[in-house]
């Protein structure tokens, strides 16, 4: 049987005497699997080249026992005292200049070259002695890099390297004036070393610097993994490396970081403290995990998986009963072959305190546990089926970390958000129930009858190419607003009327434009006026033909939304942000028009996803909800696991198989 299950411990927070029984209920629980020590540096190397493995050696040897299995984590989130006192300039400065102190984590920048010694002896130490641990399976590598890393870091050492890495993509500092556009505001160079980085300014910014900056630090933070993966494969061949990513958290470009890995995993905390409502919406969670396994095209692990009331200074609402299930089992319906709940028991010291785990403060089983358990009893059999089976959609929609950094300089519109816009789109096809996948541009698309991409900002004639390619051969696409409008390194484009070549492509001019700054607009598509938010394209029809016009300001009446033949395909351009309602009713048409399969029918917040293996389907449907639902399927399957066919108790999660017909 593979591993399925598994929690993130930390026996150092807990005395000796205590491990066995945790031990023991985690294996009673099914526990096959525990994350440890991704922040104990300090209690494995208490002074420089003292090593302490010994309490480490024993937790994973007790573990191992009762028959679960240990990734070990890279400290290097968490740099002792001791070292910040020897090498204080391992701290990061952020962009006001100052520096960020020890005593929280995360307070290493990661260019520094003594900090990078300290990892090497660290590393290769900590490496060697757990190679051939037979209670050790494999290792991630430092913890959620890029999280609490907004502005970090600008010190000395990473201008440097900012300046280093500048040289090498321009070549001369005159190219590097002519991308960054410097003629603006007397702000060219003469030589890299003048370059800093985006330390705050008396006013404004520089867009194409901007972009720079965010895709060297992307770039930076890789280059930090690479230093530590190498390490480890070195000396542990037989172990994977994997890393703890957040969904679409745009810090470091998560495809590239992939190269190093066997295989990416994920951190998800559905109603974590931060969230504006309750908890996030099913949707936006779904297509989280969807971009995920879209970094490696591959399935992943959960590594933090949400167990109980999630909280730091303040708390969150309580996972209701049955809720924590359906958000695990949601992740396996995405592509998770793995989930760990974080964590095992609740922390009595620091500043997580508060975030509960499977067991309470007191250590005593309670409801958590018993609803892990069950979880785990029902579905670990069948995960031993379907493990490395992954969804199979006929819809994708684009992904770029470049586009998003490109908004997050100028979102254009204040409230237009790069991913949030995405999630829209995704989230009209979700409650269609209809399977997405994430993907890049340049990837291929040939196998999607239906590929959206939109917001393409940055554009190069490359892609422009692909795009039009996908559509002559027969695909179905979807540009939107703020297509074509700058080149690679954030200039805007001059030699042609917006969207570029992709006018082309979409049988269409756009002259002009509106920001609906502070308010919204309307449109009018087939006899009905819907709302549309943020921005309006004001399109002139070269060809194409008209699917919307605008029904309010002085662009009344023009084209919003158009309908392109090309070659054997169709592209569309929807020139503005639809709001909800048009969004349904728009993805419904351009579903329908593409011929896209949808699983079933059933209210929103009843999911539904599936996953494949050569000759069988696997369906999920899980009710997010706390009423009963029913549901209808489009298609024969077999009910594994749930009470009635077609109907869901509260929070239900329902497996289903087919078997695939054989083609020819
Ligand atoms: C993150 C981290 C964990 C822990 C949890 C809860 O996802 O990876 O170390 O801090 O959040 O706050
Ligand atoms: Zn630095």
């Amino acid at each position: 049987m593979s591993i399925h299950f598994g929690v993130a411990y930390y026996p150092e927070h807990w005395p000796r005497e205590r491990w066995e029984t945790d031990a023991k209920l985690m294996q009673e629980m099914g526990v096959q699997v525990v994350r440890m020590a991704e922040f104990s540096w300090f209690k494995m190397e208490p002074q420089e080249g003292l090593f302490q493995f010994e309490w480490l050696e024993e937790a994973v040897a007790l573990l191992n026992q009762y028959g679960i299995k240990t990734i070990l984590g890279t400290p290097t989130a968490a740099p002792p005292a001791w070292m910040i006192e020897k090498n204080p300039e391992i701290q990061p400065i952020d962009h006001h200049g100052r520096r960020r102190y020890f005593g929280g984590r995360h307070h290493n920048c990661h260019s520094n070259k003594a900090y990078r010694v300290h990892i090497k002896r660290f590393v290769t130490a900590y490496a060697q002695r757990f190679a051939e641990n037979p209670g050790v399976i494999g290792w991630q590598i430092d913890n959620e890099l890029g999280n609490s890393h907004e502005d970090l870091c600008m010190c000395g050492s990473c201008r440097l390297q900012f300046q280093r890495w500048l040289a090498v993509k321009y070549r001369t500092i005159e190219a590097l004036n002519d991308a960054w556009g410097t003629a603006f505001w007397s702000q060219g160079y003469h030589r890299f070393s003048q370059i800093i980085p985006p330390l705050i300014t008396a006013a404004g910014e520089n867009p194409s610097a901007l972009l720079d900056w965010k895709c060297y630090c992307s770039d930076l933070i890789v280059n930090f993994a690479k230093w530590q993966a190498d390490i480890i494969r070195e000396y542990c061949p037989n172990q994977f490396i994997t890393h703890n990513y957040m969904g679409f958290n745009q810090k470091v470009n998560y495809y590239d970081l992939g190269t190093l890995l066997d295989f990416v995993s994920n951190d998800s905390y559905p109603a974590g403290y931060w969230q504006k409502t309750p908890h996030q919406p099913d949707s936006e969670i779904a297509a989280s995990y969807d971009v995920v396994r879209g970094y490696k095209k591959k399935p992943f692990w959960m590594m933090e998986q949400q167990a109980g009331i999630a909280g730091w200074e303040y708390m969150a609402r309580a996972p209701k009963p049955g809720q924590m299930a359906a958000w695990a089992m949601q992740s396996v319906a995405h592509g998770a072959d793995s989930i760990l709940f974080f964590r095992w028991r609740t922390c009595a010291m620091g500043t997580e305190q508060f975030w509960h785990g499977i067991l309470g403060h007191s250590g005593n089983p309670g409801r958590t546990y018993q609803e892990a358990k069950t979880l785990i009893q029902t579905f670990a059999p069948y995960m031993d089926e379907f493990e490395g089976a992954m969804p199979n959609p006929q819809v994708a929609i684009v992904h770029s970390f470049r586009q998003n950094y490109a908004f997050d300089i100028q979102p254009n519109h204040p409230e237009l958000r790069y991913v949030e816009h995405l999630n829209k789109y995704y989230k009209a096809l979700y409650e269609k129930k209809i399977p997405v996948d994430f993907v890049q541009g340049m990837d291929d698309l040939t196998n999607y009858k239906l590929v959206i991409a939109p917001l393409q900002y940055l554009m190069n004639p490359r892609l422009e190419q692909h795009y039009m390619e996908y559509v002559k051969n027969g695909g179905h696409l979807v540009l939107t607003m703020r297509t074509g409008v700058k080149d690679e390194t954030n200039l805007c484009m001059t030699d042609m009327e917006l969207p570029g070549r992709l006018g082309e492509l979409c049988g269409i001019e756009i002259p002009e434009y509106d920001c609906l700054l502070g308010k919204k607009g309307g449109i009018l598509y087939g006899k009905k006026e819907y709302v549309i938010e943020k921005w309006c394209d004001i399109i002139t029809l070269q060809g194409a033909s008209l699917i919307a016009e605008y029904s309010t300001s002085f662009y009344k009446q023009s084209p919003a939304i158009t309908e392109h033949m090309y070659g054997e395909g169709v592209a569309w351009y929807v020139g503005t942000e639809p709001g909800k309602e048009l969004m349904e009713d728009l993805m419904a048409y351009f579903a329908k028009a593409s011929d896209i399969e949808t699983l079933g029918a059933a209210a929103d917040g009843v999911e539904m996803m599936t996953r494949e293996s050569d000759d069988k389907v696997w369906l999920f449907v899980i009710n997010h909800t706390r009423d009963e639902q029913v549901y209808h399927l489009h298609d024969r399957y077999t009910l594994l696991e749930g009470e009635k066919e077609e109907f869901l108790n509260p929070y239900e999660i329902q497996l289903h198989v087919k078997t695939k017909h054989k083609k020819g």
